[in-house]
């Protein structure tokens, strides 16, 4: 048995896993229901990326055994640019928080990006991307990473960067 497993709130990252579904025949579940996860062989995990962490990802990951018998995959999904090695290495950074030593040595790590449209977040999420914008802003240039380049290019605004073509390499990874 194959798993598409998603964390998303505003349903990028779960687009990227609809898709994901699809090409491959996995069964699809949101992080909330999937449970037990020791049962599958494959399981790929695509989940958006809330201020550096992997929405659902740590809960998912945390009682899984004998990481020898499956094959894992995840795939972040933000608003910073994908190809860019700071964004990489902080994303990184942050997943090796939260998953288990085995998991995050084992596991094949892809970033893709989604996309965001302020007049859907809901008051938290709106609060937080007020406060970290008015910091960025002052920031001198060489300090605005591709992470702060991004937000302060889309704050409250509406993007769509998902592109499925992007999902080929994690295909060919299978
Ligand atoms: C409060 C908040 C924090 C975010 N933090 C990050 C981040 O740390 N890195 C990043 O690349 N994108 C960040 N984003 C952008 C989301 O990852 C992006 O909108 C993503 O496509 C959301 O996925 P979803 O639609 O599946 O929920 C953040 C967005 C919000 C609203």
């Amino acid at each position: 048995m194959n798993i598409v497993i998603y964390g998303s709130q505003y349903g990028t990252a779960k687009k990227y896993a609809e898709e994901l579904s699809a090409r491959t025949g996995f069964e699809l579940k949101s992080y909330e229901e999937a449970g037990d996860i020791n049962a599958y062989t494959t399981i790929i995990y695509i989940g958006a990326l809330y201020a550096g962490g992997v929405m659902g990802m740590k809960k998912v990951f945390k009682n899984m055994k004998d990481i020898s018998a499956h094959k894992i995959i995840i795939a972040t999904v933000g608003l910073a640019d994908p190809e860019d090695k700071e964004n990489i290495d902080t994303i990184r950074r942050g997943m090796k928080n939260q998953l288990p030593p085995e998991v995050f040595n084992n596991a094949m790590i892809f970033h893709l990006r989604g996309g965001i449209d302020y007049s859907k977040l809901g008051f938290k999420h709106k609060t937080m991307m007020n406060l970290l914008y008015r910091k960025a802003v002052n920031l001198p240039e060489e300090k605005k990473t591709a992470e702060v380049k991004a937000m302060i290019e889309t704050y409250n605004r509406q993007v769509d960067f998902v592109d499925l073509h992007s999902l080929d390499p994690l295909i060919q990874a299978l």
